[in-house]
């Protein structure tokens, strides 16, 4: 396939960027889009041209550092995978393909499509843990009963990867869906229920801190979302947040 890419390029944080447009040839419809981005960086290098910044790491859709708007949507025109399991076949021979960050007041650019999601790890450190009992004395978590019902939501949630790709789809850069994923998979568990009200008013509190929109349930996050992480979450979030938030003014 024979690809015009248009990919924007900002030096740094404080540059003005710009789009660039490159040619990239033969290039196979069964690699990645990655592998793509990496023929047109070595191309780059070999025109003494400084590559393209992008993240990635895992490369199979785990860690969620993969993060490229893709002709107009976040992970690009597939559905449910990350960047890094996007393959060139969901594209045609001759098309041109527009590649820019993750765009969110909450992840500010740091160089052409790499983004500074550090936002999304302080929410986390807020409350997006369990404190356990490490003495010795610890009780076998295959001890404590759970619902399949429940266990099976609060697995679903947890499969949040934390890449972003909600708050770039959302027209007021909303974090609902991650956070309430993050609240979720804990709430959801008997593990979870003693830091349970201090954890969602801590985590909320943090992504206003960090400057993520409000929730108007659009739910472009749910059909952008690589894992397919629910609204129902977002629901459930804003119930424990209030209720959370009548029993803090009762103390
Ligand atoms: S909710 Fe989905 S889109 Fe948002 S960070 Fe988690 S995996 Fe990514
Ligand atoms: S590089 Fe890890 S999810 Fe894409």
């Amino acid at each position: 396939m024979n690809l015009t890419l248009k990919v924007w390029r900002q030096q740094n944080a404080k540059a003005k960027g710009k789009v660039e447009t490159y040619n990239v040839k033969d290039i196979s419809p069964d690699s990645s889009f990655l592998e793509m981005m990496d023929i047109l960086n070595e191309q780059l290098i070999n025109n003494d041209i400084e590559p393209v910044a992008f993240d990635h790491d895992c490369r199979e859709g785990i860690c969620g550092m993969c993060s490229l708007y893709i002709n107009g949507e976040a992970h690009g025109p597939d559905r449910k995978v990350t960047t890094c399991q996007l393959h060139m076949r969901m594209f045609k021979d001759g098309d041109t393909i527009t590649i820019e960050p993750f765009r969110s007041a909450g992840f500010p650019v740091v160089k052409d499509l790499v983004v500074d999601r550090s936002a999304f790890d302080r929410i986390q450190q807020a409350g997006g843990y369990v404190s356990v009992n490490t003495s010795g004395n610890t009780q076998d978590a295959n001890a404590i009963p759970i619902p399949k019902v429940d266990a099976d939501k609060a697995f679903d949630a947890a499969t949040c990867i934390g890449c972003g790709a909600c708050v770039a789809t959302c027209k007021n850069g909303s974090a609902m869906l991650f956070v309430s994923a993050k609240v979720s998979q804990f709430s959801l568990l008997p593990q979870g229920q003693v830091e349970k009200d201090r954890r969602v008013l801590n985590m909320v509190d943090q992504m206003d801190t960090e400057g993520f929109g409000n929730c108007t349930n659009t739910g472009a996050c749910e059909v952008e979302c690589p894992k397919g992480i629910s609204l129902d979450n977002i629901a459930r979030m804003n119930r424990d947040f209030l209720s959370a938030s009548v029993l803090s003014k009762d103390k």
